[in-house]
């Protein structure tokens, strides 16, 4: 198993242009099926998840071809509706397959998304919605055997209880080719869905509030193929500008994608850093040691403080001058990069879904385990910021969302190995 290799205390510095956002590129890869053709996705990230949904648009029938951040995807053939356990277990988002699915062939066989990663992440809603839009689903050991009795799904007026982002794109996927008109109320709001929709309509769709908490499509008969560039991102973005915020240096962003990050960029100018944006750029400089945050950090579903970036602000402020606290609202278990945090010297309480950070002077290096993708980024991020050699264990999860990570940190003047 590979390990990342980190030794602290340089400052980052320098311009990096943010890769393409792998929860955009996700639901928009699943809905390339809908098309019946050819589509490009430019800005696409090479990551672990991008190539398990190209592994379940192949074994579908469809093509997926890369070539450096293109992806090419050519759905005129689908000709499986059963997507197997093992590809439904290599990534939770697999789920969102089962409404591009429903949308294309009426069918589908998939199963419950593995693992407990951040608790439990159950698929309720998704289910009632798509029962709701006349899909006849059966369980069965694990199988979940999804037909429209009449070969197609219906519109539906469905209302969450939660803004789910894989509900809303599962629904809105399954909506964009069904019989009739489909309302969502309380859908999420994450610029990841505004992407997703952007997509679709340069396919043909026909969807308008997306962004808002009321979104309605109107189905069309058919979608065609292409050409979309997949939006930057946002959580990426959050990562290196804390990481270097904490190393006490100096980044711009470039291709960033600016309004989507603000909810993230307020909380982190309370740190006391310079943070200016210009268009898609965003520019930090942080000299001092970073300050507390003040009010409490409160994760919320879009436009609040996104639950994806709560680890590494975390980690950030794990070297400040006060007590910061935050509060984790969306998952019951993203407080599991603590544990790696506390090792590495940092003062953390976890009460519930409070975590109260007393910021220390100094990290100094550990043996650790990344426990998920944004809690291993934590790890590098305490890493460089740390005195000594840290060792970063089980970093499959930081490639499911970060393309090669060790090369950007080298890029920002970090020593950092994949050994
Ligand atoms: N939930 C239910 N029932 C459902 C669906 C969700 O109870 O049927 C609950 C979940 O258990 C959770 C909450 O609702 O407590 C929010 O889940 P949501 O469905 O919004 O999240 P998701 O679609 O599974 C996406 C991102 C996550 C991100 C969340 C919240 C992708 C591929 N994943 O997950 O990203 O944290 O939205 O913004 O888009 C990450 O990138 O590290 C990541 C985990």
């Amino acid at each position: 198993m590979q390990k990342f290799i980190v030794k602290g205390g340089r400052r980052l510095r320098g311009e990096l242009a943010l890769q393409g956002s792998k929860n955009s590129a996700l639901p928009i890869m699943a809905a390339t099926l809908l098309c019946g053709g050819e589509c490009r996705l430019n800005n696409c990230p090479r990551l672990t998840d991008i190539y398990s949904a190209s592994r379940i648009l192949n074994c579908v029938g469809c093509r997926c071809t890369f070539s450096e951040n293109t992806a090419v995807v050519d759905s005129s053939v689908v000709n499986e509706t059963v997507i197997s356990e093992e590809l439904m277990r290599e990534m939770r988002s697999s789920i969102i397959f089962m409404g591009a699915m429903l949308g294309r062939t009426g069918e589908c066989t998939v199963s419950v998304p593995g693992g407990c990663e951040l608790g439990p992440r159950p698929i309720d809603m998704h289910l009632a919605a798509m029962r709701k839009m006349g899909v006849d689903i059966r369980e069965s050991y694990g199988r979940i055997i999804c037909r429209a009795p009449s070969g197609k799904a219906h519109g539906a007026r469905i209302s969450l209880a939660f803004p789910s982002v894989g509900a809303t794109e599962n629904i809105i996927l399954c909506a964009v080719t069904a019989e009739g008109e489909t309302v969502i109320n309380n859908a999420a709001r994450e610029p990841e869905i505004r992407d997703l929709c952007g997509f679709l309509r340069a396919c043909g769709a026909n969807i308008k509030g997306d962004g808002e908490s009321k979104i309605i499509i109107k189905g069309a008969g058919k979608l065609h193929g292409c050409e979309y560039t997949i939006m930057a991102d946002r959580i990426v973005g959050a990562t290196y500008l804390s990481m270097t915020a904490a190393s006490r240096g100096e980044i711009i962003l470039t291709n960033a994608c600016v309004p989507e990050m603000e909810p993230f960029l307020s909380v982190l100018e309370q740190t006391g850093c310079s943070v200016y944006t210009n268009e898609n750029k965003i520019y930090l400089r942080s000299g001092a040691r970073l300050k507390a945050v003040k009010d409490r950090i409160r994760t919320m579903p879009h436009p609040g403080f996104p639950t994806d970036a709560q680890a590494v602000l975390m980690a950030a402020l794990t070297v400040s001058d006060g007590t910061s606290v935050f509060e984790e609202n969306i998952f019951d278990c993203r407080y599991r990069h603590t544990d790696a945090l506390v090792k590495m010297g940092a003062d953390i309480q976890v009460l519930g879904k409070v975590a109260i950070i007393k910021g220390t002077p100094r990290l100094h290096g550990a043996a650790v385990e990344a426990t998920d993708l944004r809690g291993g980024a934590a790890m590098v991020l305490a890493a460089l910021a740390a005195e000594g050699t840290t060792e970063i264990d089980r970093i499959s999860h930081i490639d499911r969302g970060y393309e090669k990570m060790e090369e950007t940190v080298r890029k920002l003047g970090g020593d950092m190995q994949r050994g």
